[in-house]
């Protein structure tokens, strides 16, 4: 099979490595792609957000399946027009990556088809969002409602704080994402990524993982795409998982299909734990970033069958298996981030990685033969392991191995779970 992959982060790296490997596949390309990317796909220079020129080179080159893994494509309806020529693409239409696009979309859907998330109200005006978070008081919070790259959500533990945050969104700090406002109740619990393959009908578990979205260790500082990963969830049990199917995922997909935008692609669950059970923090349309690089070392099965039977609606006869082993994933970031990121330095001794140390590149460039930082996360340095203790000892030592004074990265990715397992191994 030739296969196009859509994307230049370290998702789409770990998806082209995991890709590489089936059998079944004849020609990776990928568009834009990064340095790590083109060791396993043939870069081209295709502009993604052009959809009628990704449609001809897929004509072109008799392209089997397009693999989308960023969300704003697929918010701007790439895979309609692919599907409409013909082609076959994983990934979501337009209306159904509203899952993701709209915040305010999702609360109306988990309103009306009863999926438990957090209470909320959607305004379009900054008075009735203030008068609205002076009733309900502290802590509470505040999300700009589109797409702001992951920094639209202010979990205010003041009135001020959230009257602040309405004020900021109403201002135009996330542009357009901003022009309306979801203010919801404050959800306290365990938070995990929960993962699903869907073909419009059937939803298949597809793993589950922990991220880190703050900068600094011990969860301080600002919220970022995520700076690390672990899978699988320890909160996760088989319970919990088919309670989650039941209670959220299930009602999603027949709630999408009769609102006549049925969900194929990946359909990414942010989820709190909650002393009530399983509660929906937010859909993604995509797989997350990092957390897609610790689903994919742990995959046993080949990726490309997966993904091909989500396209063809065929999921239904298909499973996953996953490696008993745990995966840790730690993102190497540029100085700055998640403000402005000082790009341009340069990376060194990539190759001296332990053995089973996977660097997956997300912001990487080549100036004059020399690999360069070009973006706020830049690489992550991934492991594998019988235990998240051994995979988090792992990883670090790849870091440790890798020479880029100018990087930066949280020490105490995996902490709850090693603790966890030097509570229950004492
Ligand atoms: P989001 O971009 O919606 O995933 O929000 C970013 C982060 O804000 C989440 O990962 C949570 O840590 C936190 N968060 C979002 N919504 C809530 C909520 N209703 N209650 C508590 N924390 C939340
Ligand atoms: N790591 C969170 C995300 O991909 O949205």
């Amino acid at each position: 099979m030739k296969v196009l992959l859509i994307g230049s982060g370290g998702r789409e790296h770990a998806l082209a490595w995991k890709l590489a490997a089936s059998p079944l596949l004849t020609k990776l390309y990928a568009a834009p792609g990064n340095p790590g990317i083109a060791r396993e796909a043939e870069i081209v220079a295709l502009d993604t957000d052009d959809h009628a020129s990704v449609a001809d080179f897929c004509r072109a080159n008799s392209i089997d399946l397009v693999v989308v893994g960023p969300e704003a494509p697929l918010v701007a309806g790439l895979a309609d027009v692919l599907r409409a020529e013909g082609i076959r693409v994983f990934g979501p239409s337009k209306a159904a990556a509203r899952l993701e696009g709209s915040k305010g979309f999702t609360k109306e859907l988990c309103a009306r088809f009863g999926i438990p998330t957090a209470a909320f109200g959607r305004f379009a005006g900054a008075a009735a969002a203030i008068a609205y978070i002076r009733e309900q008081g502290a802590p509470i919070v505040v999300k700009a409602d589109g797409l702001a790259a992951g920094k639209g959500v202010t979990v205010a533990m003041t009135i001020e704080e959230a009257v602040a945050a309405v004020e900021a969104c109403f201002a135009g700090a996330f542009g357009g994402a901003g022009a309306e406002v979801v203010v919801e109740e404050f959800m306290e619990g365990e938070e995990a990524s929960f993962f699903c393959l869907c073909d419009g009908t059937t939803a298949l578990p597809f793993g589950t993982a922990q991220d880190h979205k703050r900068v600094g260790d011990g969860d301080t500082g600002p919220n970022t795409g995520g700076m690390g990963a672990y899978s699988p969830a320890p909160v996760m049990s088989a319970d919990m998982v088919a309670r989650t199917m039941r209670e959220i995922v299930e009602p999603t997909m027949r709630g999408m299909a009769e609102l006549g935008s049925p969900f194929a692609g990946v359909l990414f669950a942010g989820l709190m734990i909650t002393a009530d059970g399983p509660k929906l923090i937010e859909y993604n349309t995509r797989f997350g970033d990092p957390e897609c690089q610790v689903l994919m070392m742990r995959l046993k099965d080949d990726l490309l069958v997966l993904l091909t039977a989500a396209a063809d609606g065929q999921l239904a006869h298909s499973s996953a298996r996953w490696r008993d082993d745990a995966a840790l994933t730690v993102v190497l970031a540029a100085r700055g981030y998640p403000g402005t990121p000082q790009k341009g330095s340069e990376i060194r001794k990539l190759d001296g990685v332990p053995d089973g140390v996977e660097v997956f590149h997300a912001g990487t460039a080549l100036r004059d033969g020399r690999l360069v930082a070009n973006g706020g996360r830049v690489l992550n340095v991934t492991a594998t392991g019988k235990t998240v203790t051994e995979a988090q000892a792992c990883a670090y030592a790849g870091v440790d191995a890798i020479d880029w004074p100018e990087g930066f990265c949280r020490r105490d990715i995996g902490a709850r779970a090693v603790e966890r397992e030097r509570v229950s191994a004492a």
